[in-house]
């Protein structure tokens, strides 16, 4: 089977387990396994955005109690398959934190040529980062990592910005 008809028949069963559940997490966590089964890939899934509360002002630091806390976001580990990996990254950081920052997919066929990259793994030698939006906001990143280079490509691209649209 090529890799194209992998997805052709793999998309079916992501909108079976998506449709009709209104908890991301367990989406995330049943496509993160459909995904890691049916490809053999080394590393599969999910980082959230996630908002916090940053600048607490310490007691003695003079400031009025009454400044307004200011809001942050970072990437926190999600639903997976594979072997441990780093809980949070930033904005912009790493191959995660890029396809956050720049909205778009990222295909990286050899992550040491990656300048950046956070390698959770040193086994890891190609992976992608696709976007999951809903609506104008990106709300996560699939991220999937190969043991080979060059695993991803166009067609992994297209097909898994497909998948992604069922998670939100
Ligand atoms: N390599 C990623 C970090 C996450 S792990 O691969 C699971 C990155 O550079 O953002």
């Amino acid at each position: 089977m090529t890799k194209e008809e992998k997805y052709i028949s793999l998309l079916p069963q992501v909108k079976a387990l998506c449709e009709g559940e209104n908890d991301i997490i367990a989406k995330m966590a049943n496509v993160s396994a459909l995904l890691h089964q049916e490809f053999g890939f080394w590393w599969t899934g999910f980082y959230r955005v996630t908002v916090y509360l940053r600048d607490k002002v310490p007691e003695s630091s003079g400031h009025s109690v009454t400044q307004t806390p200011r809001h942050s976001a970072t990437l926190i580990l999600g639903p997976f398959q594979g072997p441990i990996a780093c809980v949070r990254i930033a904005y912009g950081r790493g191959v995660c934190g890029t396809a956050w920052k720049e909205r778009r997919t990222v295909v990286v066929p050899d992550v040491e040529k990656f300048p950046g990259h956070i390698a959770c793994s040193s086994e890891s030698r190609s992976e992608i980062v696709v976007p999951v939006s809903q609506g104008d906001e990106i709300i996560a990143v699939l991220d999937i990592d190969s043991r080979k280079l060059n695993t991803f490509d166009d067609t992994d691209a297209r097909w898994l910005e497909e998948v992604v649209k069922f998670i939100p």
